[in-house]
């Protein structure tokens, strides 16, 4: 059987990480005799450029005919002052919206020999491994009404924070068997003091808890929550929450590692294809300068050989090698102290291959 995999490079340095992820993936996929089907696709400004829409249907059709997607990044200058519909973030958008990509997960972890990239303390970081498990397609971003009106006062303004119960169910459902599998503790975050939505959301995860005796449920309110990333990150296995906290929430756990060059992230819905992708963006500050850290891309290929393929252990080969190298010193730009020598983005990407060989 064929493993299709979509790689969607995108712009910026979107083009060079996924390069070095694409040759990563044909060299696990000979050391461990699989078949990997790879096919290229459009999105965002190049797909503008070339196309004239950020998500042409061509691409849409390759992912849905995939089994797993690689995404690089999408944007840059050239693009923003266009209008909505012809600026590269609406492609993203709208492939998440098509796929419907319910789950966003952030695994948040600390390479103990980067732990000096992070504005907390070292002993604040010890066991700091966690995943934040995010719904993605509903809540306060997607309910109506959403809009601007006069009212009897002026200017009235209304969000509209929508959820059905499936919805969820769903996504606390997927928390559950994340932490299953994980050290069996869940971290479910709302503001349920306040919120109906996050009310109903405490009782569905009460309910599900039934059907996981093995997994410790904890209830948190997202404000405490904020505090305790700080204060104890390690506290955390999984954490799952509703969309606008866990947009909030994430970007904070992600600095706690302190470099963004390094965090993957995963992107699910119910049967169809997971979409992989570094959360850094095009970065076109050093777009085609061969220096940009690889890494995020990488892990995200190893967060999708495990979630999409169940191939487990060539995750963890991945893993290993990239903590080899990290712990033999090699480092690309934005990790090393100014002046010393550092490797470029093919540089990087021979080492991880090189080290790859001796955990097979
Ligand atoms: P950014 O993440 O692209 O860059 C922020 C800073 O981090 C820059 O100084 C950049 O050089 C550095 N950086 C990012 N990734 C790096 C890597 N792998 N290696 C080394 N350094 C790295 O965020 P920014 O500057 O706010 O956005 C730039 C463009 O990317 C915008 O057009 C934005 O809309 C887009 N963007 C796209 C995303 C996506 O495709 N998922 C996510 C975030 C932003
Ligand atoms: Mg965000």
């Amino acid at each position: 059987m064929s493993n299709r995999i979509a790689v969607l490079p995108g712009d910026g340095i979107g083009p060079e990480i996924t390069k070095e992820a694409v040759v990563l993936l044909e060299e696990i996929a000979r050391l461990f005799e699989r078949n990997i089907d790879i096919r290229y696709g459009k999105i965002g400004g190049i797909a503008i450029d070339e196309e004239g829409t950020p998500l042409p249907e061509a691409t849409l059709q390759l992912c849905r005919d995939s089994d797993a997607i690689l995404l690089g990044a999408v944007g840059g200058p050239k693009w923003d002052k266009q209008p909505a519909h012809l600026r590269p973030e609406t492609g993203l958008l709208a492939l998440r919206k098509s796929l419907q990509l319910y789950a966003n997960l952030r695994p948040v972890s600390v390479f103990s020999s980067l732990a000096d990239a992070s504005p907390l303390k070292r002993e604040l970081l010890r066991d700091v491994d966690m995943v934040i498990v995010r719904e993605l397609t509903g809540g306060l971003y997607f309910g109506t009404p959403k809009e601007r009106r006069e009212g009897e006062q002026g200017l009235e303004v209304v969000d509209t924070l929508y959820y059905t119960e499936a919805e969820m169910e769903r996504i606390l459902r997927l928390g559950f068997e994340m932490a299953r599998h994980r050290r069996r503790h869940l971290t479910s975050v709302d503001k349920a003091n306040v919120l109906e939505s996050s009310r109903v959301w405490r009782e569905t995860a009460e309910r599900l808890a039934g059907e996981y005796p093995d997994v410790t449920l904890t209830h948190m309110l997202v404000d405490n929550a904020a505090m305790q990333l700080i204060k104890n990150p390690s506290q955390f296995d999984v954490i799952v929450t509703e969309n606008m906290f866990g947009d909030i929430l994430s970007d904070e756990a992600a600095m706690i590692t302190g470099s963004i060059g390094m965090l993957p992230s995963a992107s699910l819905s119910e049967s169809g294809p997971g979409l992989y992708e570094p959360i850094h963006g095009s970065a076109p500050d050093i777009a085609g300068q061969n220096r940009a850290n690889p890494l995020a891309t990488f892990l995200s290929v190893a967060m999708m050989l495990r979630q999409s393929f169940q191939w487990t252990r060539e995750a963890d080969v991945i893993e290993r090698a990239i903590e080899t190298v990290l712990a033999e010193g090699w480092r690309t730009r934005d990790l090393s102290k100014p002046g010393e020598s550092c490797l470029t983005t093919a540089e990087m990407g021979a080492k991880v291959r090189e080290a790859l060989v001796q955990y097979v």
